[in-house]
């Protein structure tokens, strides 16, 4: 398949990116990071969440981001909400889009979110209805798409089922999260292949974890299978709480520069994506992880 010319960038880290950062984060920092993501021209940043402090105490304050961040028109400034509680402090807080966020794994949805997959479908369904009422957009996560911690293998089948479950909820977009980043591109293409039997490919987005390495072949193979919705974090930043052993994911400028050497736009302003890595990581006080950002950092250094 001929690959898209155009890729839209969901930028992730101030929520996957931060969520797992044993160091609260300040608020401050936070809103800086959004406002410096909005200005780089990415045209959906996911913001916050509003879940359980208990159960994500770095996320507590996102009412607070969502309060403070300079708003650029025609960004999607996303949140995540799991229940109708969330659903409520997204709406307070003017969010663009939610994200509802299951699993293909049962194991895992347990272990994430406390219910079944069949709980977790019956409780985002209000969730939905009342987002669609509001007139905000609704993103559906599927985790463990490509593998789960706890249950190893997923059949692609467990994948395709909630992507239709969602659909039928009518949700706008459909994430297929590689949450452990165990994926590798022959078996991205089986999911891609499965999910967009049922979902038009223009709705599914590739949500890469790089722990194991694979993530830009993945992208690739997503790309070949007609996949153009990525969510990526600067400097690799991320790793979700119930994942053990999973590290952050696929670094936004290593995709940005892959991207760019396939001739293939994003509106994203690549230098400007460097320094926010640099700045990120300086502030985490650990080097980030993006081979791009780091090279083109020592780069200019020297
Ligand atoms: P629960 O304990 O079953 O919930 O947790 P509950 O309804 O029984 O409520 C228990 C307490 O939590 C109550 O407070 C509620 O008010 C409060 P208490 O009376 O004990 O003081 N509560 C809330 N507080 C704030 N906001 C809310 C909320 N809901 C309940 N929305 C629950 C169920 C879903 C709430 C919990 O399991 C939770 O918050 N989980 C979030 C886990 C999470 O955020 N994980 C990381 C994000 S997912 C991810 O990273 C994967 C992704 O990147 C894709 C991929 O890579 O796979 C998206
Ligand atoms: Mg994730």
């Amino acid at each position: 398949m001929a690959l898209p010319s155009r890729v839209k960038i969901v930028e992730v880290s101030p929520r996957d990116g931060l969520q797992n950062e044993k160091e609260f984060v300040p608020t401050d920092v936070k809103v800086e990071l959004v406002d410096r993501l909005s200005a780089a021209g990415f045209p959906n940043v996911e913001a916050a969440s509003f879940v359980s402090p208990k159960w994500v105490p770095q996320m507590a304050d996102g009412a607070d981001v969502m309060a403070r961040i300079q708003r650029r028109p025609g960004t999607i400034y996303s949140v995540l909400t799991p229940n109708m509680k969330g659903f409520e402090g997204a709406l307070a807080a003017r969010a663009d889009e939610i994200v509802i966020f299951g699993a293909a794994s049962e194991a895992f949805s347990q272990k994430n979110i406390n219910c079944s997959i069949a709980e977790s479908i019956a409780r985002f369904e209000p969730v939905v209805q009342a987002a669609r009422e509001a007139g905000i957009r609704v993103r559906g996560s599927i985790s463990c798409a490509l593998g789960c911690p706890y249950q190893g293998e997923v059949p692609v089948e467990a994948v395709a089922d909630v992507a239709q479950r969602y659909l039928a909820m009518q949700v706008d977009e459909i994430d297929v999260a590689d949450t452990i980043g165990v994926g590798t591109p022959k078996r991205v293409r089986e999911v891609m292949a499965a999910v967009t039997r049922v979902v038009d490919p223009a709705r599914v987005s590739g949500h890469f974890h790089d722990t194991y390495g694979q993530a830009l072949a993945n992208i690739l193979a997503a790309l070949e299978s007609g996949i153009s919705i990525f969510h990526t974090s600067v400097a690799g930043l991320g790793g979700c709480p119930y994942a053990k052993g999973a590290t952050g994911n696929v670094a936004t400028e290593d995709v940005l520069y892959m991207l760019r050497g396939l001739d293939i736009e994003t509106g994203v302003d690549f230098d400007a994506v460097v320094d926010i890595g640099q700045w990120m990581s300086s502030h985490l006080n650990r080097k980030g992880s993006s081979r791009a950002g780091n090279a083109i950092a020592a780069k200019r250094a020297a």
